[in-house]
This record gives structure tokens, sequence and C-alpha cells, in this order.
């Protein structure tokens, strides 16, 4: 198994990652890979209600009962596995240390069962919603036109937050290999492909003056654009909470997120060759490096 990690990050809820993340499941599903999406936007569990889940157990068994079994939440639907969130007053950005490791192993090992895990990681730029992110071979920012400016501003914070995470690194292992690019693959949600284009192209401006000004390292990739589409997604999720992928799978919204999908399986065969160093095992030692620190500060 290829076991490549997606990571789906923004600044702002409604910008439509739940959407995208059902959808491109589906589809790289479709092509043939086997796919896991884990709703860690707990408390929302906007997943199972899009798709009418009416399921018993769900991540908060994972984190707050003794479930320590990722495989044990695992349930089935379409074309790809699904461990649902759940509403509640639990929030991901805030697990503690042990909560977050615990997820981390669990993660690394269940992620090996699959060719495509992906994470929809809920609105935020917390520190854990980043380093999750940030753990991914693809970390995805979804944006609409409308929501340019913080779209960018996500990138910013996840670069500047690598920075960090690396530059510690490597001030405990002078022979630590330091990755300090960041390098996104930007969605364009309620989008034409043509305004997706010209958006990216600012973007790639902006991120090389950001470069060169203050040294934050984005390298954007242009990943695909998503039209505005109400009918169909009203259709397929509010009467049928059904993904448009199942139902309308040719229309010109269905024909997008198949096109990302294929992008997204085409990268993985270029990656291949490279022989990329996991994400995750970085963000594994940085969790445990961090740790250690605190308990330097409350032991002091
Ligand atoms: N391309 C689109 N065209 C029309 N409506 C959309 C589109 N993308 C998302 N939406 C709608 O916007 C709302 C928010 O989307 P959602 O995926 O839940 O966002 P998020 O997970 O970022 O909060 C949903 O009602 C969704 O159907
Ligand atoms: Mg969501």
């Amino acid at each position: 198994m290829s076991g490549k990690i997606i990571s789906i990050i923004s600044n702002k809820g409604g910008v439509g990652k739940t959407l995208f993340a059902i959808e491109v499941a589906n589809f790289l599903g479709v092509l043939g890979n086997d796919v896991l999406l884990i709703d860690t936007d707990i408390n929302t569990g906007d997943l199972s209600v899009k798709l009418d889940l009416r399921v018993k157990r769900t991540l908060l068994d994972f984190f707050e009962k003794n479930e320590s079994d990722l495989t044990n939440l695992v349930i089935t639907k379409y074309n790809f596995d699904l461990i649902p969130g759940a509403g509640g007053n639990f929030k991901f950005a805030n697990l503690n240390y042990f909560q977050k490791m615990k997820f981390i192993k669990a993660f690394k090992k269940i992620s090996e069962e699959y060719d495509y895990t992906i994470l929809d990681l809920g609105a935020g730029i917390e520190r854990t919603t980043l380093d999750f992110g940030l753990s991914a071979d693809y970390p995805i920012i979804i944006t609409t036109p409308e929501d340019i400016q913080s779209g960018y501003g996500c990138a910013k914070a996840a670069a500047v937050r690598l920075q960090e995470l690396e530059e510690r690194l490597k001030n405990r292992d002078s022979e630590y290999q330091v990755r300090e690019k960041f390098e996104p693959h930007f969605v364009f949600n309620k989008s034409s492909s043509q305004l997706a284009q010209s958006i990216y192209n600012g973007i790639q401006r902006a991120t090389e003056i950001t470069r060169n000004r203050d040294g934050i390292m984005i390298y954007p990739h242009y990943l695909g654009a998503i039209p505005e589409e109400y009918r169909l997604l009203s259709k397929a999720y509010l009467r049928q909470h059904t993904p448009i992928s199942e139902l309308y799978s040719t229309s010109k919204i269905g024909q997008a997120f198949r096109h990302i999908a294929q992008a997204l399986a085409n990268l993985d065969n270029k990656i291949a060759v490279q022989q990329k160093r996991s994400p995750l095992e970085k963000i594994i030692k940085l969790f445990r490096y961090e740790q250690e620190k605190q308990s330097i500060v409350e032991t002091a």
C-alpha cells in the first residue's frame, strides 16, 4: 500500500471541506483505491449529518472512552471507509499530548492499511490542526474566491508552523534534514477554472513576495476548481444524503471532483519515484519533543 495521507485545511468553515472530502474519497475509491476518510471535525460531526449516518460509535469513543483501535470504528459507505466524528463539545484542536500521541499511533497504523487516508480537519489554524495538516503527504487548502484572504492566511500560518517545527528538530539533531518548503495543493471551490487559474497566479506572485521578503517558503500547487452548483447539491445531500459522485457523477460538478481525484492519484505516481519521507514521522518526533519541553517547564 502506498499509504498516502491527504489533509484538508481551511481557515474558515463553510468553504466546502466536508463536501470535498466525501466526493474525493468516493472518486478515489471508484478509481480502485482503498480509501479511509476520517472526520476529525468532531465538534460538528458534519460528515455524519451530510450522509445521514446514524452511528453509535464515533471518534469520541477513541478519545473519551476505551476504544484504542481505530479499526473498530470503521464503517463502509459507497466506495470508501469512514470513521465518523460526532457532535459535542469535544475539540480536536484542544487535544492534550497523550490524546495526540494516542491518535497519531493509531492513525499511523490504520493508514498503512489504505492507499489514501483523508483527514477532514475542521476550520481553524490552531496548532494541533496545523500539525495534523502538516503530517499529510498532500495538504490541501480549500478556499472560495471570496475567502481567498483567509485561504492564503492559512497557507502562511501552516508554513510558519512548519518552519518552527523544523528549526526545533534541527536544534536537537544537527544531522536532521530540514523540510523547508510548504507545498499546499490549492482547490478553488465555487469557481470557474478560469477564475481559479487567475487567483492561483495571484497566489503564486504573493508567495514569491512572501518568500523573498519574509523567508516564508510556500510553494503552491494548483489542484483544481469546483463550480458552484446549488440544485444538484441540494438534491443529492439534502434530499438523499448521497454523494454527487454516486448520483450525478457525469454532471459538471461531478466531473470536477473526478478530475481532482485523478490528479491526486497521478501525483502519487510521480512521488513514488522520489521516495519522499513521510511527514507523519516528523510530526511524531515533534510531539515527543514538545512533550519533553513541557515536562522541563513543569519540573523547573
Ligand atoms: N460548489 C458548491 N456549490 C454550491 N454549494 C456548495 C458548494 N460547495 C459547498 N457548498 C455548500 O456550502 C455548505 C458548506 O459546505 P461544507 O462542505 O459543509 O463546508 P465546510 O466543511 O468547509 O464547513 C454546504 O451546504 C455545501 O453544500
Ligand atoms: Mg466540514
